[in-house]
């Protein structure tokens, strides 16, 4: 079986914010190419991040995409202060976007890559029509709003469902896969379909997070993934 090497996305949410500093310099220096940022309202979801001041900083040393994903409500309101603050990919919640359309467009005007993120409990066929639009589907495979949660099964369905509409669409989108990422079920994802793997618990909750990110990235396919 042909072997793919993921995109690894840090999530900084479950980082040491009292050395956020050193965790963005051991983020420089691993295999991550991106990094995931969680920003919380307490209205999209049931749970406050940190927000744009806190992008800003991170951003200046950040040496990887700043991947940022917005889980919040009125995402446009706020677009313009993200791109300013360093976001090279944006993502907003399709649950969250009356207007989807005019949200990706206004994105990529401002010059950042436009993902779309998508619940657990939403159909990916509602992503048909936006599909070639944009550059990230953003695939939750926990219910958005806390770190540490198991990774729903029912995931693995939906990654090959939104590989094959991008593969039908000639979309040129990347799938990426968030919540619940461990060394245990990364290759099984991976061979799903998943082009990037956002990972916080498992990386910063290890003893050696720049080892567990190259583990991670290179993770074997299982005989008998799902
Ligand atoms: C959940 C966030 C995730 C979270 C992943 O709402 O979107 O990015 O940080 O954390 P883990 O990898 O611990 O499941
Ligand atoms: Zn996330």
């Amino acid at each position: 079986m042909e072997k793919t090497t993921p995109i690894i996305a840090p999530s900084l949410l479950a980082a040491n914010f009292l050395q956020l500093e050193q965790e963005v310099n051991m983020i420089n220096r691993s295999e991550a190419a991106w990094l995931h940022l969680d920003v919380m309202d307490g209205r999209f979801v049931p749970n406050i991040s940190f927000g744009l001041p806190v992008i800003a900083q991170v951003s200046k040393i950040c040496k990887k995409v700043c991947d940022v994903h917005l889980m919040i409500e009125e995402p446009e309101k706020y677009a313009e202060a993200f791109a300013k603050a360093g976001a090279q990919v944006l993502s907003v919640h399709i649950e969250a976007c009356r207007h989807l359309h005019r949200n990706i467009q206004q994105i990529k005007a401002l010059g950042m890559k436009a993902g779309v993120a998508v619940n657990p409990h939403t159909p990916v066929n509602q992503l048909e029509d936006i599909i070639r639009d944009i550059d990230v589907v953003l695939l939750m495979s926990v219910n958005p709003g806390f770190g540490g949660q198991h990774y729903i099964e029912h995931t693995y369905t939906k990654i090959r469902q939104v590989k094959e509409m991008i593969t039908a669409s000639g979309s040129v989108a990347l799938i990426e896969i968030d919540g619940g990422v461990t060394l245990q079920n990364a290759a099984a994802i991976v061979a799903a379909g998943a082009d990037i793997l956002v990972a916080g618990s498992t990386v910063f909750g290890s003893k050696d997070p720049v080892a567990t990110i190259s583990a991670l990235r290179h993770a074997v396919t299982a005989p008998a993934a799902k």
